[in-house]
Formats: C-alpha cells, sequence, structure tokens
C-alpha cells in the first residue's frame, strides 16, 4: 500500500469511527448504524495491519497527523471523533495488530460515556482496560513524559542505592535485608510498564569507576524488559529483576582492586572471579524477601548455555527457566560498556556479535528476543537522519526510534548541546517533512553520544 491509498485507508477508517460515535448518542450499541461502522473501521483497519504492526494516530493544532504529515480530508464525523478525543486529554491514539471489533466497540463506548476532560493519560489508560479494550492505547502527553523521565531516573538511582547498601552490609559482615531489593525492582516493573523508553534510555549510564552497581541496576532493568516482552507472570518478573539487581553481589568477597584492575587476569584471579555466583547464592539464600528462583539465577548466570561455563556442572545440568534471561542482558551491558580491557560496542555491534553466541554460550531463543525488544535501532545508536543531522536514539517505539538527542547540524558541525528531535513531528517551512532515521552513523566520531542521551536527567 503506497502512501496515498493509507491515507485514503485512515480517513475511512476514522471517518467511520467517527460515524459509529454520532449514531450511538441517538441509538443503543447493537443498533446496525453503530455496528456497521465498526466492522467496516475494523476491515479497513486488517489492511493496515498486512505490513505494520500498530497505526498511531496523533492530533496536533486539532489536525489529524500520520507519520509526521497531516491528513486535511476532514468530514464532520472525523470532526466530532477527535473532538473527543482532545477534550478527554488523548493527543494521540495508537491501534494495534490484533484488536478486535470489540476494541473499537469499546473504545466507541469510552468516547461516548467518558464525560470527564483533560484526563491523564494513565487514567484514559486505566479507564480503556476498564472497559476491555486491549490493543487501542494513547499516547503519554509530553508533561507526562517529562515527569516519567524524573522519574524513572530517581528509580533507577534508588536501584543503585539498593545494591550500594546490600554489598555494604556484606562487607561489614551483616546479612542484608532483600526488602529494598524487592520494592525498587516492583517500582522498575511499573515504569516499564508506563514508559518503557524512560528507564530503558538509563541503561545507557556506565560508570567506568563504580561499574558494578550500574551493571547491575542496568542487568536489572533490560532483564525485566525481557521478562515483560515474554509477558512473564508478575511473581516471575519480580524474581527475573531481582536476580538482574543482585547477580555480581558475590563480587563483594573479592577484593577491588581485582574487580578494577586493568589488563588480564592471571589464572589464579580468575579463579576467584569465578566464584561470584555461588557466593552470590549463597548469600541470596540468607537474605530476607529472596525468592528461591532470584538464587537460582544469580548461581546460573555464568554458566553458559552449553554448561562450559562456571560453576562447572554436568551437560545435562537443568536450569532455572529464567536464568537465561540474566547471562543475555549481562552479557548486553557488558559488551556496550568501556572497560579497562575492552572499547563499547555499539548496540548493535553488540547484538551482531551475541547472535553468533546464540546456541553456544547464551540461549539463541532470548537473544532473538532481545534483538527484537531493541529494535532495529536500539537506544544508543547513533544514526543519521534524513536531514543529515546526526544524533542517538534516546527512544523508540513499534515502527522505530522516535526520538532522537541531535548531536550536529545538517552540515557535519557539532551542536553547543545536545537538542532532543521529536520524529514524529512536523518540520520544516512547507510543513509536511518529519526527521526520519536512515542509517547508523560511526559513533566515534561522535563520543559525546551517551551523554547526550542522559543530560537532560543529569543532576
Ligand atoms: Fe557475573
Ligand atoms: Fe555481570
Amino acid at each position: 500500500m503506497d502512501r496515498r491509498q493509507q491515507e485514503t485507508v485512515i480517513a475511512d477508517l476514522i471517518r467511520s469511527l467517527g460515524a459509529s460515535l454520532k449514531s450511538r448518542r441517538l441509538y443503543p450499541p447493537s443498533h446496525p448504524s453503530v455496528r456497521t461502522p465498526v466492522d467496516k473501521c475494523y476491515s479497513e483497519l486488517l489492511r493496515i495491519f498486512a505490513d505494520r504492526s500498530e497505526l498511531a494516530l496523533v492530533i496536533t493544532d486539532g489536525t489529524l497527523v500520520f507519520e509526521g504529515v497531516p491528513l486535511f480530508n476532514l468530514t464532520s464525523s472525523l470532526d466530532l471523533f477527535m473532538e473527543r478525543l482532545g477534550a478527554i486529554g488523548a493527543p494521540a491514539v495508537i491501534f494495534e495488530k490484533g484488536l478486535t471489533t470489540g476494541d473499537l466497540e469499546n473504545f466507541i463506548r469510552f468516547l461516548h460515556e467518558t464525560t470527564e476532560q483533560g484526563l491523564s493519560a494513565e487514567r484514559i489508560q486505566e479507564i480503556l482496560a476498564g472497559m476491555g479494550v486491549t490493543h487501542i492505547r494513547v499516547k503519554l502527553k509530553k508533561d507526562d513524559e517529562d515527569d516519567d523521565a524524573g522519574a524513572a531516573r530517581e528509580i533507577y538511582d534508588g536501584a543503585v542505592q539498593a545494591v550500594v547498601s546490600v554489598m555494604q552490609d556484606v562487607r561489614s559482615g551483616r546479612i542484608p535485608s532483600g526488602a529494598e531489593s524487592d520494592r525498587v525492582v516492583k517500582d522498575m516493573g511499573g515504569m516499564l510498564r508506563k514508559n518503557r523508553d524512560a528507564i530503558l534510555a538509563l541503561t545507557l549510564i556506565k560508570n567506568f569507576d563504580e561499574y558494578t552497581y550500574n551493571h547491575s541496576v542496568n542487568v536489572a532493568v533490560l532483564s525485566l524488559s525481557l521478562a515483560d516482552s515474554l509477558s512473564l507472570p508478575e511473581t516471575e518478573k519480580i524474581e527475573v529483576g531481582v536476580a538482574g539487581l543482585l547477580h555480581d553481589v558475590g563480587k563483594t568477597q573479592l577484593a577491588l582492586d581485582l574487580i578494577r584492575k586493568p589488563g588480564g587476569l592471571t589464572d589464579q584471579e580468575f579463579e576467584e572471579i569465578k566464584k561470584h555466583p555461588e557466593e552470590g547464592y549463597v548469600l541470596l539464600g540468607k537474605m530476607s524477601h529472596i525468592r528461591p528462583g532470584s538464587a537460582y539465577m544469580v548461581l546460573e548466570h555464568h554458566m553458559r548455555f552449553d554448561r562450559k561455563g562456571y560453576p562447572k556442572r554436568e551437560p545435562d545440568y537443568q536450569f532455572h527457566a529464567n536464568s537465561g534471561l540474566i547471562s543475555v542482558s549481562d552479557c548486553y551491558d557488558a559488551l556496550t560498556t568501556m572497560r579497562s580491557y575492552q572499547k563499547a560496542r555499539s548496540p548493535l555491534e553488540a547484538l551482531e556479535l551475541m547472535k553468533g553466541l546464540g546456541g553456544n554460550s547464551l540461549p539463541a531463543d532470548l537473544v532473538a528476543v532481545l534483538t527484537k525488544t531493541m529494535g532495529p535501532y536500539p537506544i544508543g545508536t547513533t544514526v543519521r537522519l534524513n536531514t543529515m543531522e546526526v544524533g542517538v536514539v534516546t527512544a523508540t517505539g513499534a515502527a522505530g526510534p522516535t526520538k532522537v538527542a541531535l548531536l550536529a547540524d545538517r552540515n557535519g558541525a557539532a551542536l553547543p548541546k545536545p537538542e532532543i528531535a521529536d520524529l514524529t513531528e512536523i518540520i520544516g517551512k512547507a510543513g509536511i517533512v518529519s526527521r526520519a532515521v536512515v542509517g547508523t552513523a560511526n559513533p566515534l566520531l561522535y563520543p559525546s553520544a551517551a551523554g547526550a542521551v542522559l543530560a537532560p536527567a543529569a543532576p
């Protein structure tokens, strides 16, 4: 379907929704003049979903915008639809592949019955869920996004503190409590549901000096988002997140200079390092508020998919079902971090390398899930835009990057400070162009890349 055909289909489906909504004022939901347009809208959406997984329609200044280009062919029923959405407080609506006519009917009911105005995206989402709408969601308002960035940062910092205090307790010979780890992981899970990008973007924090703390939190965030992608039950998600957060806690038993040692390790030093999964397992076993599953995942995070890692086990050793989530997240964060013995790889380089490890040291299916979770241009990727500008991806959606922190202008000149560009926004004098990613750029030419992403939230 080309762009013009898409626009026609979109206008038709919005018109149908508007017509159904208009009739709903006069007739019961089962009346043909309410139902028939819903069926029509459904079949239009199926055409759209033939080659995409979602359809996002944004309302900017009273105009309906699709992928940065306004659709002007409005009718009165189309106006009605947008007016209702706008009044309720939703600046954008996203239809997801897999939706049913029931979703559409309930969405019409939502527009018809909701009398409150200016609701938060969270509240709208709540009402929609209560009405049984599962595949239509509303976009967060910009204010909400800013709030989310702050809240995500607070959760991230709280998680770092939780790891620090567990490790300090261990070093001073105390048995730490797992209550705080459990709490921060639950907060993390809530934030992932609300605004996945806000917290995922923070995994770009790579602290060279305090590597273990940030690495632990990054692995918690990454493994939790994998658990989310796999739709694991809530208790398993928490188990995975806590395991991610505490997976290297056994390293507290190691001398600090060994952890930070530049260059290679001697055989004897490596033997020491290899003890940390078992030390961690024993430690988690003693802590309160820790589920046994988390302890097993910590024990197994370096055993490797082919059982050739450490601690040593027989080839037929049965892993805990979710251990692979920690191993895959651990590997990804380690590869994308600069260490004393390696340069940081770009997210795409790391994923490519991990694909090669699939079936050997890593479970191939989970590498594929991570690749899908991160999208074609993962957060943290340095990209070139159709405008010739260069930036770092700071948020992604199902269809690709949605936000980029611009680092260089169209002439290649570095910007004095990174500027966030919204790829769904219209730019240019003609008002019909939007920025789009056309490929990757060499991150080494733009060394401030990770800093650019985090600058707005950094203390
Ligand atoms: Fe480890
Ligand atoms: Fe690790």
